[in-house]
């Protein structure tokens, strides 16, 4: 079965803010699955997230690249953006990043179309499914708890 065939009833999950089966619980999220989307769409640029060596001690892929290209996304969820202190980031998305807060939302209309939010940014990614963007976002924010209740 593909990875997505197994992750999607979660992220649907997750997304629709509802769970299908009356027993499940927030505790069906499942990060194990959740980190491969991550890995998979995010990991060659931005790395590993620190937290998550934490979760699992195998080590999933060998770096793609010897420095990430992007700024770390340890703690994004919820942090105000072009915050990272030792990452130099573009001149565009500099201009814009005051107004930008990482909200799910945010991050969701962010991955849906990174120019569409910053013209000129140097990420470029454009994720059209839903459900991909709804489960790195998941990701993401439970890294984020993660990290602050550390
Ligand atoms: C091709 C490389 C690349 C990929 C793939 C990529 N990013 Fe990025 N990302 C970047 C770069 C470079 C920046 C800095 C943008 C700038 O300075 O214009 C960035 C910035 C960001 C930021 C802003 C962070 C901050 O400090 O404010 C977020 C959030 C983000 N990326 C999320 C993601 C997520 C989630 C994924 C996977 C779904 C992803 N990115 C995939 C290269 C990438």
């Amino acid at each position: 079965m593909s990875l997505w065939k197994r992750i999607r009833p979660v992220a649907l999950a997750i997304a629709g803010g509802v769970f299908l089966a009356p027993a499940a619980s927030a505790d069906d999220f499942d990060l194990a699955a959740a980190r491969e989307v991550y890995l998979h769409e995010c990991f060659k640029c931005h790395g590993k997230i620190e937290a998550d060596v934490a979760l699992s001690r195998e080590n999933l892929l060998q770096p793609a690249v010897a420095l990430p290209y992007g700024p770390t996304l340890l703690g994004v969820y919820g942090r105000p953006a072009g915050t990272i202190e030792d990452f130099k980031y573009s001149r565009a998305f500099e201009e814009k990043a005051p107004e930008i807060v990482w909200t799910g939302e945010m991050l969701d209309k962010w991955l849906a179309g990174t120019q569409d939010v910053i013209q000129g940014t140097v990420m470029f990614y454009k994720q059209k499914n839903a459900d991909i963007r709804a489960t790195v976002i998941a990701y993401l924010k439970a890294t984020t708890e993660m990290a602050k209740n550390k």
